[in-house]
Protein backbone atom coordinates (compact mmCIF):
# COMPACT_ATOMS: atom_id res chain seq x y z
CA UNK A 1 0.00 0.00 0.00
CA UNK A 2 1.09 3.46 -0.43
CA UNK A 3 1.26 6.11 1.96
CA UNK A 4 -1.37 8.05 0.35
CA UNK A 5 -3.67 5.12 0.11
CA UNK A 6 -2.64 4.41 3.97
CA UNK A 7 -3.23 8.43 4.62
CA UNK A 8 -7.32 8.74 2.65
CA UNK A 9 -8.23 5.58 4.47
CA UNK A 10 -7.19 7.27 7.61
CA UNK A 11 -8.77 10.34 7.28
CA UNK A 12 -12.29 8.43 6.93
CA UNK A 13 -11.66 5.91 9.34
CA UNK A 14 -14.74 4.72 11.96
CA UNK A 15 -12.44 1.89 13.19
CA UNK A 16 -13.11 3.41 16.72
CA UNK A 17 -14.91 6.24 18.88
CA UNK A 18 -11.90 8.54 18.58
CA UNK A 19 -13.70 8.82 15.37
CA UNK A 20 -16.70 10.83 17.32
CA UNK A 21 -15.11 13.34 18.84
CA UNK A 22 -11.84 14.00 15.93
CA UNK A 23 -11.81 17.42 14.03
CA UNK A 24 -9.16 15.52 11.85
CA UNK A 25 -7.19 12.57 11.72
CA UNK A 26 -3.73 12.62 11.45
CA UNK A 27 -2.27 10.05 9.42
CA UNK A 28 1.43 11.58 9.78
CA UNK A 29 3.86 13.09 6.89
CA UNK A 30 7.38 13.65 5.31
CA UNK A 31 9.81 12.11 3.06
CA UNK A 32 8.59 8.90 1.66
CA UNK A 33 12.10 7.49 1.53
CA UNK A 34 13.02 9.01 4.90
CA UNK A 35 15.36 6.33 6.60
CA UNK A 36 14.30 8.02 10.05
CA UNK A 37 10.47 7.36 11.55
CA UNK A 38 9.30 9.65 14.41
CA UNK A 39 6.25 7.28 16.24
CA UNK A 40 4.57 9.77 18.62
CA UNK A 41 1.79 8.93 20.83
CA UNK A 42 -1.39 10.43 19.47
CA UNK A 43 -2.37 14.48 17.88
CA UNK A 44 -2.93 17.13 20.40
CA UNK A 45 -5.66 19.97 20.25
CA UNK A 46 -3.32 21.64 17.41
CA UNK A 47 -2.59 18.53 15.16
CA UNK A 48 -6.18 17.75 15.29
CA UNK A 49 -7.26 21.10 14.09
CA UNK A 50 -4.61 21.15 11.63
CA UNK A 51 -4.82 17.49 10.28
CA UNK A 52 -0.54 17.15 11.05
CA UNK A 53 1.41 15.87 13.33
CA UNK A 54 3.88 17.51 15.42
CA UNK A 55 2.76 21.20 15.15
CA UNK A 56 2.26 22.69 18.32
CA UNK A 57 4.38 22.84 20.75
CA UNK A 58 5.94 18.84 21.23
CA UNK A 59 6.60 19.72 17.52
CA UNK A 60 8.42 22.86 17.98
CA UNK A 61 10.57 21.49 20.28
CA UNK A 62 10.97 17.84 17.53
CA UNK A 63 12.10 20.69 15.61
CA UNK A 64 14.54 22.48 17.18
CA UNK A 65 16.18 19.34 18.08
CA UNK A 66 16.42 17.67 14.68
CA UNK A 67 17.87 21.31 13.95
CA UNK A 68 20.22 20.95 16.51
CA UNK A 69 22.05 18.06 15.45
CA UNK A 70 21.09 18.45 11.29
CA UNK A 71 18.40 16.49 11.07
CA UNK A 72 15.71 18.09 8.92
CA UNK A 73 11.91 17.67 9.23
CA UNK A 74 11.86 17.11 5.61
CA UNK A 75 14.19 14.46 4.84
CA UNK A 76 12.15 12.20 7.91
CA UNK A 77 8.79 10.75 8.52
CA UNK A 78 6.77 11.80 11.42
CA UNK A 79 3.53 9.63 12.42
CA UNK A 80 1.81 8.82 15.94
CA UNK A 81 0.58 5.39 17.36
CA UNK A 82 -2.89 6.48 17.41
CA UNK A 83 -4.16 8.85 14.53
CA UNK A 84 -6.72 10.81 15.99
CA UNK A 85 -7.05 13.11 19.00
CA UNK A 86 -8.16 11.38 22.50
CA UNK A 87 -10.35 13.98 24.04
CA UNK A 88 -9.12 16.07 26.48
CA UNK A 89 -5.80 14.88 25.46
CA UNK A 90 -6.18 12.19 27.21
CA UNK A 91 -3.62 8.68 26.91
CA UNK A 92 -5.32 6.41 24.09
CA UNK A 93 -7.00 3.78 25.70
CA UNK A 94 -5.58 0.04 24.89
CA UNK A 95 -8.16 -1.02 22.28
CA UNK A 96 -7.76 2.37 20.74
CA UNK A 97 -4.59 1.49 19.80
CA UNK A 98 -4.87 -1.96 18.76
CA UNK A 99 -7.61 -0.73 16.38
CA UNK A 100 -5.59 1.99 15.01
CA UNK A 101 -1.95 0.13 15.03
CA UNK A 102 -2.21 -1.23 11.69
CA UNK A 103 -2.10 1.87 9.92
CA UNK A 104 1.10 2.47 11.63
CA UNK A 105 2.28 -0.80 10.90
CA UNK A 106 1.53 -0.41 7.42
CA UNK A 107 3.40 2.37 7.02
CA UNK A 108 6.77 0.95 8.44
CA UNK A 109 6.10 -1.79 6.00
CA UNK A 110 5.80 0.98 3.20
CA UNK A 111 8.82 3.18 4.65
CA UNK A 112 11.10 0.40 5.45
CA UNK A 113 13.33 3.05 8.17
CA UNK A 114 16.64 2.42 8.97
CA UNK A 115 15.91 3.55 12.46
CA UNK A 116 12.42 4.24 14.35
CA UNK A 117 12.40 6.81 17.28
CA UNK A 118 10.33 6.32 19.83
CA UNK A 119 8.93 9.25 21.72
CA UNK A 120 7.88 8.68 24.63
CA UNK A 121 6.54 5.56 26.32
CA UNK A 122 3.42 4.69 24.64
CA UNK A 123 5.15 4.84 21.81
CA UNK A 124 8.55 2.61 22.56
CA UNK A 125 6.39 -0.33 25.14
CA UNK A 126 4.07 -0.66 21.58
CA UNK A 127 6.99 -1.07 19.08
CA UNK A 128 9.01 -3.25 21.91
CA UNK A 129 5.98 -5.73 22.20
CA UNK A 130 5.18 -5.62 17.96
CA UNK A 131 9.00 -6.29 17.61
CA UNK A 132 9.28 -8.93 20.23
CA UNK A 133 11.36 -7.03 22.59
CA UNK A 134 10.69 -6.85 26.64
CA UNK A 135 10.01 -3.30 27.02
CA UNK A 136 12.27 -1.98 30.38
CA UNK A 137 10.57 0.94 30.77
CA UNK A 138 11.20 4.28 28.87
CA UNK A 139 13.51 5.59 31.80
CA UNK A 140 15.52 2.68 31.13
CA UNK A 141 15.43 2.26 27.41
CA UNK A 142 15.91 5.55 25.97
CA UNK A 143 19.06 6.70 24.76
CA UNK A 144 19.81 2.92 23.71
CA UNK A 145 19.77 1.40 20.01
CA UNK A 146 18.20 -1.89 19.85
CA UNK A 147 17.94 -3.95 16.81
CA UNK A 148 14.60 -5.78 15.58
CA UNK A 149 13.87 -7.71 13.30
CA UNK A 150 11.18 -7.37 10.53
CA UNK A 151 9.53 -8.55 7.12
CA UNK A 152 11.90 -6.07 5.34
CA UNK A 153 14.74 -7.10 7.22
CA UNK A 154 16.90 -5.49 10.84
CA UNK A 155 16.06 -1.88 11.73
CA UNK A 156 17.02 0.25 14.57
CA UNK A 157 14.44 1.26 17.43
CA UNK A 158 15.81 3.94 19.33
CA UNK A 159 13.67 5.18 22.15
CA UNK A 160 13.66 8.75 23.69
CA UNK A 161 11.85 10.88 26.16
CA UNK A 162 8.58 12.52 24.69
CA UNK A 163 9.70 16.60 23.73
CA UNK A 164 6.04 17.27 25.59
CA UNK A 165 7.77 15.84 29.06
CA UNK A 166 10.78 18.17 28.69
CA UNK A 167 7.86 20.83 28.78
CA UNK A 168 6.58 19.71 32.24
CA UNK A 169 10.03 18.61 33.26
CA UNK A 170 12.72 20.61 32.38
CA UNK A 171 15.71 18.44 33.78
CA UNK A 172 15.09 16.04 30.91
CA UNK A 173 15.45 18.31 28.52
CA UNK A 174 19.38 17.78 28.24
CA UNK A 175 18.85 14.35 28.17
CA UNK A 176 16.33 14.71 25.00
CA UNK A 177 19.16 16.87 23.51
CA UNK A 178 22.39 14.22 24.45
CA UNK A 179 19.73 11.58 23.39
CA UNK A 180 19.34 13.70 19.85
CA UNK A 181 23.34 13.45 19.22
CA UNK A 182 23.50 9.60 19.87
CA UNK A 183 20.41 9.16 16.78
CA UNK A 184 22.54 11.67 14.72
CA UNK A 185 25.54 9.09 15.28
CA UNK A 186 23.40 6.06 14.63
CA UNK A 187 21.91 7.64 11.44
CA UNK A 188 25.33 8.63 10.24
CA UNK A 189 26.42 5.07 10.83
CA UNK A 190 23.36 3.58 9.06
CA UNK A 191 24.08 5.95 5.79
CA UNK A 192 27.47 4.92 5.56
CA UNK A 193 26.92 0.92 5.82
CA UNK A 194 23.87 2.19 3.29
CA UNK A 195 21.73 -0.82 5.39
N1 LIG B 1 2.21 14.65 20.72
C1 LIG B 1 2.20 13.49 20.04
O1 LIG B 1 2.47 12.42 20.60
N2 LIG B 1 1.90 13.50 18.77
C2 LIG B 1 1.64 14.63 18.09
O2 LIG B 1 1.38 14.55 16.89
C3 LIG B 1 1.66 15.85 18.81
C4 LIG B 1 1.96 15.83 20.11
FE1 LIG C 1 -9.55 5.09 12.96
FE2 LIG C 1 -7.30 5.29 14.36
FE3 LIG C 1 -8.92 7.38 14.18
FE4 LIG C 1 -9.64 5.27 15.63
S1 LIG C 1 -7.89 6.62 16.05
S2 LIG C 1 -10.92 6.36 14.16
S3 LIG C 1 -8.75 3.57 14.44
S4 LIG C 1 -7.81 6.42 12.50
Amino acid sequence: MSLEEIASQVKVCTKCQLCKTRTNAVPGEGNPRARILFVGEAPGGNEDVQGRPFVGAAGKLLNQMLEKVGLKREDVFVTNIVKCRPPENRDPEPDEKTTCSPYLDAQIDTIRPAVVVCLGRHSAEYMFTKYGKEFPGITKARGQAYKVDSLFGHFILFPVYHPAATIYNQQLRPVLEGDFRTLADIVQDVNAKGA
